[in-house]
């Protein structure tokens, strides 16, 4: 088969994004592992407590496949990397060939040797931690419901001290948007390379996003002010450009980012997605039901080599076929009109 029949290339270099896990010890209301109005507690109509474990990435990643891959987003959509048992391991094995590692995480879990491990691991590369940590001691657990500011600070410490790259990635809300400041400072201090807002649309048309804490009282997420934000904002990123402010005036072709990156989506039961929006969406489901591919067997590493699946329909045909016909809903809206949480650097 022509390589090029495909929107991915394996040949050419590639990005991957991987979820290693969908166990998470956070409970985030607006991620979508949690039940909101149900005290945070996992959906487990979509939590499995699964994991993908070293054997099946070297399979699947074999060195000639590693060695045209430059970056490995450790994140995912349901579950934080350090939840997986040999995410250290997994790690370690990618950066053995020289691919850049960007870990997304909470940083409660795991003790502090072992973030100290993995800072000695990406200690003198490219590869970084990306801290999630929404506001300080008395805010952080409003949005990251389940964890503990103090552990997260001793575990990123503990990582920034061995030289490792780490960048301090912060959601402003109303209710910690008076800390901005002061977390960039603590940030500076600490050592992180990097602070980044991020520009959250998860909150729709309302506005506003009323959930349930652990203990049954009944909380309100509101954004921030975006005056506030501007004021301390440097620079913002070229990657990530904001939604139009007119949403009629979008631009109505689709650049999938993950072709132009060539940057496929797995997710912790094996299954190969075309990014992480899409998967296990309606979209999805079509464009496979079209291309007459079970995605759950034939389309999943644990049955059949990655190598082979990402250059099969759907996405040699199936995909522009839509894109040329506006026929995905995310991907115009996510790819078209570029409706995404947007992320700059203070
Ligand atoms: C599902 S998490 C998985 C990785 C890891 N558990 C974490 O939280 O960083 C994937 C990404 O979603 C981000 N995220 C969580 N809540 C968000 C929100 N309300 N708006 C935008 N991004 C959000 C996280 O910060 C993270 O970058
Ligand atoms: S830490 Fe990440 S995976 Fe866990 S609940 Fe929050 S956003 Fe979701
Ligand atoms: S939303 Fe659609 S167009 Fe955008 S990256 Fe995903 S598959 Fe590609």
């Amino acid at each position: 088969m022509n390589r090029s029949d495909s929107i991915f290339d394996t040949q050419r270099t590639m990005k991957f994004h991987l979820e290693l896990t969908d166990k998470c010890n956070a409970a985030c209301p607006m991620c979508g592992r949690t039940k909101e109005m149900d005290r945070c507690l996992p959906d487990m109509t979509k939590v499995r407590n699964i994991e993908l474990d070293l054997d099946l990435i070297k399979r699947n990643f074999t060195p000639d496949l590693c060695s045209r891959i430059s970056e490995i987003d450790l994140c995912g959509g349901l579950g934080d990397p350090p939840a997986a048992r040999e995410c250290l391991e997994i790690c370690d094995y990618f950066v053995g060939f020289g691919i850049k590692v960007i870990l997304s995480s909470n940083g409660g879990l795991r003790s502090e040797a072992w973030w100290k491990r993995l800072g000695e691991l990406f200690a003198g590369t490219e590869s970084l931690v990306e801290f999630h940590i929404d506001g300080l001691e008395d805010t952080n657990h409003l949005y990251r419901v389940n964890t503990r500011f103090g552990k997260i600070m001793r575990n990123a410490k503990t990582y920034l001290e061995t030289g490792a790259i780490g960048e301090w990635h912060f959601i402003p809300f109303q209710h910690n948007e008076h800390q901005l400041a002061d977390a960039l400072t603590m940030s500076r201090e600490m050592g992180f390379s990097k602070f980044r807002v991020i520009d959250t649309i998860r909150f729709g048309e309302k506005n506003g996003f009323t959930y349930q804490l652990p203990d049954g009282s009944l909380q309100e997420l509101n954004p921030a002010n975006p005056k506030l934000i501007d004021a301390l904002r440097t620079d913002t990123e070229k990657a990530e450009p904001a939604a139009p402010q007119d949403q009629h005036e979008h631009r109505s072709t689709i650049r999938c980012k993950s072709e132009i990156q060539n940057r496929p989506y797995i997710v912790a039961t094996g299954v190969v997605s075309a990014c992480c929006w899409i998967e296990g969406s309606e979209d999805e489901r079509r464009m496979y039901s079209k291309a007459g591919v079970d995605q759950g067997l034939t389309h999943n590493i644990r049955h059949r080599p990655l190598e082979e699946i990402l250059l099969e329909e759907p996405y040699r045909t199936v995909y522009p076929q839509a894109w040329a016909q506006q026929a995905n809903p995310v991907c115009v809206r996510k790819c078209a009109r570029m409706q995404r949480s947007r992320r700059s650097s203070l």
